[in-house]
């Protein structure tokens, strides 16, 4: 079976997780943003978004393209400041999207980076404003000044399942 990466990314860590499982696996890594590949073309999909402002950053991309994913074997990683949790499911469930797509969908959290001095001058505000007001000391913190979680090691998940769909006739 054959598969590709679709990402999205606003500050480029979802970028470079899928550049490391690309790098990885051979599959092809498109940019949702700058590409318009049509994923039907594949028999599996990975596709990677970061969460901002507590959604997914592709839910347009996954409601277009709704058709096509229901019918594929999908791996959905995202990448957060929050780690895997229940807080995390509850954003993904807030997206937007259909039960059945999230249900479907084999879901691998990795963590990402944020650099204060990268941000748009309106997401530094927000992340200020929302920090203050956070109650939860660590994650308060990370709103405020920043941090930098990222680890290659965190794709290996990934990579068993990736290497499991491309051996399998059934993908599931
Ligand atoms: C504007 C903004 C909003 C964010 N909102 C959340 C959030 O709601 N929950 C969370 O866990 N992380 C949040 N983060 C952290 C991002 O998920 C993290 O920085 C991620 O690595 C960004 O991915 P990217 O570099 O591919 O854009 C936010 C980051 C930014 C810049």
């Amino acid at each position: 079976m054959t598969g590709a990466i679709f990402f999205a990314s606003k500050y480029g860590s979802t970028k470079q997780y899928a550049n490391w499982i690309g790098g990885a696996t051979g599959l092809p890594v498109f940019d949702i943003n700058i590409t318009k590949f049509n994923p039907s073309k594949y028999d599996f999909l990975v596709l990677g978004s970061p969460i901002i402002y507590y959604k997914l950053l592709n839910r347009k991309w996954l409601k277009a393209n709704l058709s096509i994913i229901k019918k594929k074997p999908t791996i959905l990683f995202t990448v957060s400041g929050a780690p895997a949790g229940t807080k995390l499911d509850g954003w993904i469930l807030n997206s937007g999207l259909p039960s059945e797509l999230i249900s479907k969908m084999r879901h691998i959290a990795l963590r990402g980076r944020q650099k204060p001095e990268e941000l748009t001058w309106f997401d530094r505000i927000m992340l200020k404003i929302g920090g203050l007001k956070n109650p939860d000391p660590v994650a308060r913190k990370e709103e405020l000044y920043g941090f930098d979680y990222m680890d290659k090691s965190s794709i290996e998940p990934i990579l068993k399942l990736v290497q499991q769909y491309k051996s399998s006739e059934l993908g599931s």
